[in-house]
Order: C-alpha cells, then sequence, then structure tokens
C-alpha cells in the first residue's frame, strides 16, 4: 500500500511490577492475538525517583524463542548469563539478544552519576524455524551506532537504513528499523518504510505530529499501512523510538519469558527447564 502512514492506535502505557519487584512502564505485552507481530513486548524503564528505594532488578531467568533489545540512555545494566557472557550496557548502548532455544541470564540496573537510569526493552519475535536456533549477542556501544540526519533532524540508527547509513545491528529476521529520533522544533523526518511491515513509535519526550495526529509523550503510536512515515515537530521538540518490523503472520503462543508457536512447545520448554537441558553448552 502507498501513501503515508497513519495512525491506528495510541497506547497509554500501564504501570506494571516486574522482575523483583522493578517498577515499568508498558505498552505491549505477548499476547496469543499477536496484535504487532513480530513485536511483542515494550517496556520503559525509569527509576528516577529515588522515594522508589533500592534497585531491585530481573535476577535469574530463562528466555526461548525471542529476542531482547536493550537500548539505555541512563544509567546502565550489568548482565550475566549461564553460557558465561557478561557485561555492561551503558548510556547509548544497546544489547541485541537472539535468545534461540534458550539462555539463562540476569539483568541488574545500575543508576548513572545523576541518579537515573533510563532506558527500554523490546521483545521481538523469531520466526517458527529459527525458535531453537543457537542464542546469538549483538552487543553494540554508544560510539559505534551511527548518528545521522540533516536541519534539526537526529538520528542514532540501531538497526535498519537511514538515509544509505545502515545500523550496526544485522541478520535479524524480522528485517527491523530500530531508531531514536530527536527533531528540533519545527522540523520534518520522512522514513520509507516496507508497505505490510508493522510500525510503531514510542514517543517520550515532547510531543509531534505523527502522521495525521499529535502525539505526546509518553505513548505509544501505531500505524496503518503505507510505504512511509512522516514525522513533524511543532513548537516544541519530540523524541521517539521508531520501532518497524516484518510480521511473522504465524500463530504464537506466549507464557512468561517463552513465545513459542504451540502449546505443546511451552510444555517442552518447561520440561527443559526442570530436566536441566534448558540451555545446551
Ligand atoms: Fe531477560
Amino acid at each position: 500500500m502507498n501513501g503515508m502512514r497513519t495512525i491506528k492506535e495510541v497506547i497509554e502505557p500501564e504501570y506494571v511490577i516486574e522482575g523483583a519487584g522493578v517498577l515499568l512502564r508498558r505498552s505491549i505485552a505477548p499476547r496469543i492475538s499477536n496484535l504487532y507481530d513480530p513485536f511483542l513486548l515494550f517496556d520503559h524503564f525509569a527509576f528516577n525517583d529515588p522515594v522508589e528505594g533500592p534497585i531491585r532488578g530481573f535476577p535469574m531467568h530463562p528466555h526461548r524463542g525471542i529476542e531482547t533489545v536493550t537500548y539505555m540512555l541512563e544509567g546502565s545494566v550489568h548482565h550475566r548469563d549461564s553460557l558465561g557472557n557478561a557485561g555492561l550496557i551503558g548510556p547509548g548502548d544497546v544489547q541485541w539478544m537472539t535468545s534461540g532455544r534458550g539462555i539463562l541470564h540476569e539483568e541488574m540496573p545500575r543508576r548513572g552519576p545523576q541518579g537515573n537510569i533510563y532506558g527500554f526493552q523490546l521483545w521481538v519475535n523469531l520466526p517458527a524455524v529459527l525458535k531453537m536456533t543457537q542464542p546469538r549477542y549483538q552487543e553494540v556501544k554508544e560510539t559505534e551506532i551511527p548518528v545521522t540526519g540533516e536541519n534539526g533532524v537526529k538520528v542514532r540508527v540501531v538497526a535498519g537504513q537511514v538515509g544509505g547509513i545502515q545500523g550496526p545491528v544485522t541478520e535479524i529476521a524480522a528485517n527491523p528499523l530500530y531508531l531514536d529520533v530527536t527533531l528540533s522544533p519545527g522540523s520534518t523526518f520522512t522514513q520509507p518504510i516496507p508497505p505490510g511491515h508493522t510500525v510503531l513509535a514510542y514517543v517520550f519526550e515532547g510531543q509531534g505530529l505523527f502522521g495525521d495526529q499529535t502525539v505526546s509523550a509518553v505513548r505509544m503510536a501505531v500505524f496503518n499501512d503505507g510505504d512511509h512515515l512522516q514525522v513533524s515537530a511543532g513548537s516544541s521538540l519530540v523524541r521517539f523510538m521508531l520501532i518497524a518490523g516484518q510480521p511473522f503472520l504465524e500463530p504464537i503462543v506466549p507464557y512468561g519469558p517463552f513465545v513459542m508457536n504451540t502449546r505443546e512447545e511451552i510444555q517442552q520448554a518447561l520440561a527443559d527447564l526442570r530436566a536441566g537441558v534448558f540451555v545446551q553448552p
């Protein structure tokens, strides 16, 4: 379908408690309806209020059948997994983790110098043929993420292509676009996106005209089909994560940190965990 993408739905994030008591803003969560295929979940962590008390994080937990994408703006997340991988995702860094058949990992947020923790976690589905693939990490440091744009537009390209600039995260089944876009007042950003791809914009600062509607922080906009997205900033700036990808059009069965295609595959994941064969070296 040709034309500019218009808004289909605007989602107001809900506050939820996850992990060992972490307060998050959640826009979408895995559901059997799979409305945002290939995207499953989008969480925004912002522990900026000292009254929230100690940071509890996400102790060891499994994943199977999905990719988790952590993008930090302030503070950091220390992670380690059952395969011996460990590291720190700092401000401006991204970790694109393909769980494949299974990992067990721990994710522990840490405050930045201003006392803040601010970042996002996106879950991207894997197609049936890749759900039991080997786990894989793509970890990209702040300085390795290209920045492009002109006339008041600034785009950090995590995955996908903007005006010939290719993001460092590659070979992802959903063929995603994942961008951190800032528009100065009065500027306009236009991005071609293949028709049929799902497009989401998570607006976390200011407000702007997204296609045919104004969207203000903090909200997620979901778009109708079309071949390009146009966003304009009026008198204030606007900053958003632009998320787009190719739907797999497969049935899904989500169960906590697993997203598979059938109920039997979920039972298998639980049986593998109990039998201690969930993680294969
Ligand atoms: Fe996780």
